[in-house]
């Protein structure tokens, strides 16, 4: 049964929609298991993120932050970097009109100075198209590295600046708008962050999957945000019907 708390918890959350981040991981061993180049487990990903952002919102989101590529990925041989910028940029150029009409808003995060110009110039073209769409807010992650970003956001910082200020430079310069991270997914079995959203998932709930991201259906992320929605988030607090204030029992007063 929900706890009270729980249910103002979600009362809160489904007014604004929730923000799930995915680090979608497993395209390599996907295609390896099947004997194809790595390459063909990026293109099979892309599948994956057309029917997750089409299904998304259907399930109470309204914010996604996809792991596309990150800063670390830069040590891959440089075919299969070539290849997922390739396929990010495709996939930019293909969907931009079905997401435009899809009340889907596109915006990258990371640094824009090492990518190829000619994907450069398809996100911004695309973030331009969907700037005024608002029933989802869809975020690619792309060079991508959350101390990275964090450290860019502090280095803007006056020396003089007081812990408070840094506290509200970062939330206003990373959760800016977007919230924090309410629900992280991450497929392909490993346990870990891979410096992603560091900052902005300090309480978010984690799900594990070994399902690869080629093979993650809208099912699975209905799966994932059921189970979310069954846990008990308490933000340090205690649940609604432990802050009644004491307890009798006999002639002692417990603190709850
Ligand atoms: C995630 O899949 C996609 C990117 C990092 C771009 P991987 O390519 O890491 O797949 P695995 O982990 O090797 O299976
Ligand atoms: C994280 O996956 C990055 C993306 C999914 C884009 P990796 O496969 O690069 O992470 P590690 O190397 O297993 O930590
Ligand atoms: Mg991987």
């Amino acid at each position: 049964m929900q706890s009270a708390f729980m249910r103002n918890n979600f009362a809160v959350q489904s007014e604004s929609g929730l923000h799930v981040a995915i680090i979608m991981d497993g395209n390599g061993r996907w295609a390896t298991q099947r004997g194809l180049p790595r390459a063909a487990g990026h293109r099979a990903g892309v599948a994956a993120v057309r029917r997750t952002v089409e299904h998304a919102p259907d399930f109470g989101v309204r914010r996604l932050t996809v792991y596309a590529f990150s800063a670390d990925n830069w040590r891959r041989p440089s075919a299969e970097v070539q290849s997922i910028f390739w396929l990010i940029r495709a996939y930019l150029r293909i969907e931009c009109e079905r997401l435009r009409s899809a009340g889907v808003r596109l915006e990258a995060i990371g640094r824009r100075d090492r990518i190829p110009k000619g994907l450069l110039s398809e996100i911004e073209r695309v973030e331009s198209i969907t700037a005024a769409n608002r029933k989802l807010e869809l975020r690619v992650a792309v060079d991508y590295s959350s101390r990275d970003a964090i450290a860019r956001a502090c280095a803007g910082l006056p020396e003089s600046a007081s812990p408070k200020h840094v506290r509200a430079a970062l939330d206003a310069s990373l959760s800016a708008g977007h919230g924090d991270v309410d629900l992280l997914i991450r497929t392909g079995g490993e346990k870990r962050l891979s410096d992603f959203l560091l900052w902005e998932s300090a309480y978010a709930e984690f799900h594990f999957t070994p399902c690869m991201w080629p093979d993650f259906q809208p099912a699975d992320l209905d799966a994932a945000i059921n189970a979310f929605r069954a846990r008990e988030r308490r933000f340090g607090s205690v649940p609604a019907i432990a802050s009644v204030p004491a307890l009798q029992i006999g002639g002692t007063r417990w603190l709850r």
